[in-house]
């Protein structure tokens, strides 16, 4: 069994439906208001478990009611929540999550995800070597992740790095990681490309070349080429297999909530990897994963089993996807 260390943020979403994302200065009547349990490490910790990994969360709470459902929440989707630490200085990290036309857009207040110290990680080092896989996103202090990294190298631990939220990195930065699972905006502002929606994906193209070149240290590759790999919504993904770009189609499915749609795909494509799949097969079964992800409300609550997977794939593959 694949054993994933997911070093990160633990956040309680607060949900509102709309019609439509206000513009600045202006109040707009929403529909449904409700609360999921999500953040992009507690998000990729639960698909990795919920997927049949062995999985540990290092991050931390407050020592409030949002804390408390989200350890619970993690626990009893079977993650090990023994190193969360718990801070009385800050409350739980929460994200305003604002959906609307099968979209959302998300604003987050670390608040206990900030407090994650240096020290915090440097004294879970045997946690992390003890893995096979380290996970990491962005929505704890950089330095952390970075220390994090770090020490998993060290160990000759794989490094699966998620880039959101995304944030000008250095090239050092990025050549600690292994592989690195941006979306389309993340992959473009780590190259430093300005969004130019008339270039497509050819942009996204250059992007990802870009990111490549970047972590590389002394003209050596350090994340090969064919280990980035920019999800695109509902255009699914692309990666560089080392000659060609390789595109994959999205499933078609009916979109409910796209939360946790990356976050999903991460955690599969951990799981995949660190149970010695190929990375094509590896892709492929987390494009599943996410499919089915974006089929259901919330975050954690979107993401499938194992046995919810399969039964997806026998039932729908064929019939109900694009030639990739
Ligand atoms: O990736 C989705 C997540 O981003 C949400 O659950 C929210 O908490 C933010 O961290």
């Amino acid at each position: 069994m694949a054993r994933i260390c997911v070093v990160g943020s633990l956040n309680m979403d607060l949900n509102v439906e709309t019609p439509r994302v206000p513009s600045l200065g202006e109040t707009v009547i929403g529909d449904g208001f409700y609360t999921t349990p999500g953040g992009k490490g507690a998000n990729q910790a639960v698909a990795a478990a919920k997927l049949g990994a062995e999985v540990v969360m290092i991050g931390c709470v407050g020592d409030d009611e949002y804390g408390a459902q989200l350890t619970e929440g993690l626990a009893r989707a079977g993650v090990d929540t023994s190193h969360l630490r718990v801070t009385p200085c800050a409350a739980t990290g929460i994200a305003l999550v604002m959906l609307s036309e099968h979209d959302n857009c998300i604003i987050v207040s670390p608040g206990a995800n900030a407090l994650l110290t240096l020290q915090d990680i440097s004294d879970l080092e045997s946690v992390i070597a003890a893995s096979d896989m380290l996970v990491v996103q962005l929505e704890t202090p950089l330095e952390t992740v970075r220390r994090a990294m770090e020490l998993a190298r060290a160990h000759g631990i794989q490094v699966l790095l998620n880039p959101a939220p995304a944030v000008v990195l250095s090239e050092d930065f990025l050549a600690l990681a292994d592989i690195l699972v941006p979306n389309e905006s993340e992959c473009l502002i780590l190259a430093g490309l300005s969004a130019d929606p008339a270039d497509g994906l050819e942009r996204v193209e250059e992007a990802m070349r870009a990111l490549v070149q970047m972590a590389s240290e002394d003209g050596m590759p350090r994340v090969s080429s064919h280990k980035v790999v920019v999800t695109l919504g509902g255009d699914g993904l692309m990666y560089n297999d080392g000659a060609v770009v390789i595109h994959k189609s999205a499933w078609q499915v009916p979109v409910v909530d796209t939360t946790a749609a990356g976050d999903s795909f991460t955690g599969a494509l951990a799981v995949y990897l660190a149970n010695g799949a190929t990375f094509e097969d590896a892709v492929d079964f987390a494009v599943a994963v996410s499919a089915l992800t974006v089929t259901r409300k919330g975050a954690q609550e979107s993401l499938p089993t194992l046995e919810e997977v399969l039964d997806f794939i026998e039932k729908h593959h064929n019939s109900n996807r694009e030639p990739s």
